[in-house]
């Protein structure tokens, strides 16, 4: 496997923590706790509209080795190799969304969204080691916070029979809200903490049921080519939030709790009481993402895994048209790769830059990711970075 990884070598992940923490703590970790990053097959920015979404673990993992705090030191005491930091979080620290900045905020945030819900959080020393791809829409920061939040669970004695798995992800969630400050939805934490190997993960984002649906490439002589585009991401926090903006006002509008209340045939209708084209375009977007979720699901149910290459390929149309979340590297990626033969191919992720996934025979991923970067060169775009993924498994104790 080739492509985008985060700064620290060439180690496996989970040896790298480990030797962190004995490193910088003069002994071994209690364990290691891995969470991957994801990609979304399908299903975007309907996860804030209580939709539906189709995300499987990438194998790119975040661990997080820990052990307790001796007594009479920091509260907790955190060390990242991708920065070279050590950081020091107390209570106060803990108990004030925005105290702690930069990563430091994401491990905070945990601390916070546990101790919110009562949970006593032991005192601990962290190392912290990553192979997700920073900055690219695969889910760095909720990697974090699932390793984070199982490795602290797991240390504190806090099991799925006090904070069951499917909670888990609302609080991991609740520390990027509210301590972290950015509105994101549940499905980056529900992929790394729910996914399972050799499957995607049908998530319900109102009721929060998953369905594990089997997702074999393999057997189907397929591929998934992940394709970075590196390009740098462009207000992507203010055009996030003003499109959950825009989709909550549209939803009061039309009198339901949530876009996921408008159903695909009653669409027009509901296009017709709207008052401007952008809001209009922008509901069409998520009433008929949550139908191609549901219409893929339904084709992997079948074991067409083939079939589901024109849904991928509708839901860049959508993105690029009706919600107007891709850029110009994007775009050309999906075009290239379509040239050369992908069965399908979308953005995934929040949009204005990230990463494009692309449905190809298993023999063609070299080829596709050829066109797609002489395309860039073509286009003056910097090389993009292309990898195959196959779907992991979700957070878990490594050792
Ligand atoms: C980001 C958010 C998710 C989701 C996607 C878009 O990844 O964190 O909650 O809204 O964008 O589908």
């Amino acid at each position: 496997m080739s492509g985008p990884v985060a700064r620290g070598g060439s180690e496996p992940v989970g040896r790298r923590a480990d030797a962190g923490y004995r490193q910088r703590y003069g002994g071994p970790p209690t364990g290691c706790w891995a969470a991957p990053g994801r990609v979304n097959l399908i299903g975007e920015h309907t996860d804030y509209n209580d939709g539906f979404v189709l995300p499987f673990a990438l194998p790119h993992r975040t661990v997080v080795a820990a052990g307790p705090a001796p007594a009479g030191g920091p509260t907790w005491t955190v060390w990242s190799e991708q920065s070279g930091e050590e950081i020091v979080i107390d209570e106060s620290d803990a108990d004030s969304p925005g105290a702690v900045d930069g990563w430091g905020a994401y491990v905070a945030g945990v601390i916070w969204a546990l101790r919110q819900a009562n949970f006593a959080v032991p005192a601990a020393r962290l190392a912290i080691a990553s192979d997700v791809p920073l900055g690219a829409g695969l889910s760095s920061s909720a990697a974090l916070e699932a390793a984070v939040l199982t490795a602290l669970a797991d240390l504190g004695g806090i099991g799925p029979d006090r904070l069951p798995v499917p909670d888990r992800p609302v609080l991991a969630q609740r520390a990027e809200n509210g301590y972290v400050g950015v509105p994101c939805g549940i499905m980056d934490q529900s992929a790394s903490i729910r996914c399972q190997a050799g499957h995607a993960l049908f998530l319900d984002c109102r009721s929060l049921e998953v369905e594990q649906v089997p997702f074999d490439l393999a057997t189907a002589g397929l591929a998934v080519e992940v394709i970075d585009t590196r390009a740098p991401h462009r207000h992507v926090s203010g055009e996030y939030a003003a499109r959950r903006a825009a989709c909550e006002q549209a939803a009061a509008m039309l009198g339901v709790p949530a876009l996921r209340d408008v159903p695909a045939d009653g669409l027009p209708a509901a296009l017709d009481r709207l008052p401007d084209e952008t809001m209009r375009r922008r509901v069409r977007h998520v009433v008929t993402e949550n139908q191609r979720v549901r219409d893929t699901v339904a084709l992997l149910r079948a074991g067409r895994v083939g079939g589901i290459g024109p849904l991928l390929t509708a839901s860049h149309a959508s993105m690029r048209d009706d919600f107007e979340i891709t850029v110009a590297e994007v775009d050309t990626a999906v075009a290239a790769a379509l040239t050369a033969g992908a069965y399908g191919a979308r953005m995934t992720g929040g949009g204005f830059g990230g990463c494009v996934l692309a449905l190809v025979d298993a023999g063609a991923a070299g080829q596709v990711a050829a066109a797609v970067g002489e395309a860039f060169a073509d286009n003056g775009f910097a090389a993009p970075a292309c990898f195959t993924a196959l779907p992991a498994t979700g957070a878990e104790r490594i050792d």
